[in-house]
């Protein structure tokens, strides 16, 4: 049987269905510094790519307010987002299957009010980016947002550590690759979004704002 294709490249530990991140333990506290300002009261909140789940755990635990709908396309990360989603009260609604190469992935979805995604469209081919892009059209209405999180490059101002993770990706897997941060704000303004703020996070991560316009 062949082996199933890694979704991520970190060393995860799991206790039951909950896996563990060292990424997301390091990086939702500085992740949610910045994107709970920008979800509204009672947000309804999509997230693509949950992986462990634990972004939306300790997201919503500072927020009693908003409700969480997770999602992946690999089942073990299902299982890890509904694992921990058990600890949020019901404010964590139970994982979706959702691969945003699927021409169709945002139909039947109920209402959101802004779509956050970490770290997947450069560990996927680049077509998962502009399923994004086209998906969150479909789903947001004006001014609403889809944010994203990850590495991306800015021609001579991108990071060393990025252009070596790039390299590092693309010999894993040669449709995968560190984004350039003006073909993503492309795809986005063709699917009607603003790129309102752009925050550098640590070890040379961003966290883009698209606003729908
Ligand atoms: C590196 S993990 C990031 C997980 C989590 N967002 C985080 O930052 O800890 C990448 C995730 O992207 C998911 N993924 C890969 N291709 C995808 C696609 N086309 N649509 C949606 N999710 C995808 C994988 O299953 C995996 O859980």
């Amino acid at each position: 049987m062949s082996e199933k294709p890694p979704i991520h490249l970190e060393n995860r530990t799991e206790s039951g269905d909950k896996k563990f991140s060292p990424t997301a333990a390091n990086n939702r506290a500085p992740i949610s510094e910045v994107l709970l300002p920008l979800l509204s009261p009672n947000a309804r909140v999509l997230e693509i790519a949950s992986g462990t789940g634990e972004h939306a755990l300790y997201i919503c635990k500072r927020r009693p307010d908003i409700i969480w709908q997770t999602s992946d396309p690999d089942a073990d990360s299902r299982a890890s987002q509904n694992a921990w989603a058990r600890e949020a009260e019901g404010r964590i609604k139970s994982s979706l299957d959702i691969d945003t190469m699927q021409e169709d992935w945002m139909h039947d979805l109920a209402e959101f009010d802004a779509i956050y995604c970490a770290n997947m469209i450069h560990i996927a081919p680049w077509e998962a980016a502009i399923g994004l892009a086209k998906g969150a059209q479909k789903l947001l209405k004006l001014g609403q947002i889809c944010v994203l999180y990850g590495p991306f490059k800015e021609g001579e101002k991108t990071a060393p550590s990025n252009l070596d993770f790039d390299a590092s990706l693309k010999s894993r897997n040669p449709a995968w690759g560190v984004r350039d941060l003006e073909a993503v704000k492309h795809i986005f303004e063709l699917h009607g979004f603003n790129l309102t703020q752009q925050t550098a996070m640590p070890k040379n991560n961003q966290i883009l704002v698209f606003k729908r316009a």
